[in-house]
């Protein structure tokens, strides 16, 4: 018999190596409670959280909490069915309207998550003769949509423009052309230039789909995203999201104005073959979306948190993924895996926890801690995270 699983051996080195100074297992914490958007108890300690996507804080909003509730007790569990049986209640409707108020767009497909959504709506949009013109840095699920639709895939630089258009006038003429970006990029906290590549996709006749769900809620006069915020939002054919981030919960969704769009319900595999959202999760989602659309005091005190946190870190001589703070993601950038793993160790034994990121789901090769901001830490919290990283990095000799 061939072992399928030898091809980890080299993985499972690795960890063991690193498992076994007897540090603590970065990809296997627990929340022994979670007491708020932004603290939770870690190995018994009370730990300021730095590495969730819980940007607007709304998971424990009053009013999030009171309609998920009632929608257990008034439809159950969950719906036991796919959304074109059994499984659409009156709470997906619900969820898809809100999703349509929020982006002010004509139609809404809410899936089960945000990695569904890119999987379905990617593969159903590009089959087999189709192009994909993709950012090299894209998600995981971009990249699965891509190889489950069978579509060409074209690769180019990562948020180089020129790039992008030499790359299109590569297709061949008459192909189906889908042009797929991010707003934000989650692995440094980086912002793509979508004026510029939504006007380079149009002049070459591609579609243009946008995946916004490190934007939502926070880019933008609206929340709606990078799109918004470089008013490019119209030219945009999809806009991808999830509610796993900004929104608290779970999910995800697309939204779009294409006049066909409502087809893709009946074709859309990732949404048809898998049973739909249990009702208290649209509820929570559909109450947390409304919610985001008056959020915008929320949204200026996140942006002075990612200003203070960047400027703090930037003086402590740490290494940052950008320049300026673009987003609530803060990369800072770790000489190595095995020092970038005993930072994030001497950082929760501060009682800080953040997201250690390594090859390869980072650029470049790259061992990344990943700090992610919310709209709930206070400016306190912020300054004792500046501590705690200062702390860290001398103790582990990263910054002197
Ligand atoms: C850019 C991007 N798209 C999609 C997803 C998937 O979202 P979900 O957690 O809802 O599956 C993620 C999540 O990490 C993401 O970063």
């Amino acid at each position: 018999m061939t072992d399928l699983l030898s091809k980890f051996d080299a993985l499972i080195a690795q960890r063991e190596e690193l498992l076994s100074t007897g540090m603590t297992d970065p990809f296997n914490l627990v929340m022994e409670r979670v007491e708020s958007p932004t603290v939770a108890i870690c190995n018994g300690k009370r730990t300021i959280l730095l590495g969730t996507y819980n940007y607007m804080g709304m998971t424990f909003d009053p009013d999030v909490i009171a309609a998920g509730k009632q929608a257990l007790d008034e439809y159950g569990s969950g719906t036991t069915g796919s959304r074109v049986l059994n499984g659409t209640y009156a709470g997906h409707k619900a969820c898809e309207e809100a999703l349509k108020t929020f982006y002010a767009m004509d139609h809404a497909m809410v899936f089960a998550t945000g990695y569904q959504a890119n999987l379905g709506i990617i593969s159903t949009l590009a089959g087999k003769d189709d192009y994909i013109i993709l950012d090299i840095d894209s998600h995981a699920s971009i990249y699965d949509g891509c190889a489950l639709g069978n579509a060409n895939i074209v690769p180019f630089r990562h948020n180089d423009v020129e790039a992008l258009e030499k790359r299109l006038k590569r297709v061949p003429e008459g192909a189906g052309k889908l042009v797929v970006l991010e707003g934000v990029y989650s692995m440094l906290g980086d912002v793509a230039p979508l004026k510029e590549m939504v006007a380079v996709a149009k002049a070459a006749g591609a579609m243009v789909l946008v995946d916004e769900a490190h934007s939502m809620g926070f880019i933008g006069e609206n929340g709606r995203g990078v799109a918004e915020a470089q008013g490019v939002i119209d030219d945009v054919d999809f806009i991808i999201g999830t509610f796993s981030k900004s929104v608290g919960t779970v999910g995800g969704f697309c939204v779009s104005n294409h006049p066909k769009f409502e087809i893709l319900r009946l074709v859309c595999r990732p949404y048809v073959f898998t049973a739909s959202l249990p009702p208290s999760v649209v509820a929570t989602a559909a109450t947390s979306i409304l919610k985001l659309m008056q959020g915008a005091d929320k949204r200026a005190h996140l942006w002075d948190n990612s200003r203070k946190l960047h400027a703090g870190l930037k003086a402590l001589g740490f290494q940052l993924g950008t320049e300026t703070p673009q987003s609530a993601i803060i990369a800072v950038i770790m000489p190595n895996l095995e020092q970038g793993a005993a930072m994030w160790e001497a950082l929760l034994h501060e009682g800080l926890y953040v997201n250690l990121a390594r090859p390869p789901a980072t650029p470049a090769n790259m061992t990344l801690l990943r700090c992610s901001l919310c709209a709930e830490h206070s400016a306190d919290q912020v300054d004792q995270i500046l501590k705690m990283f200062e702390a860290a990095g001398r103790a582990t000799h990263i910054i002197s």
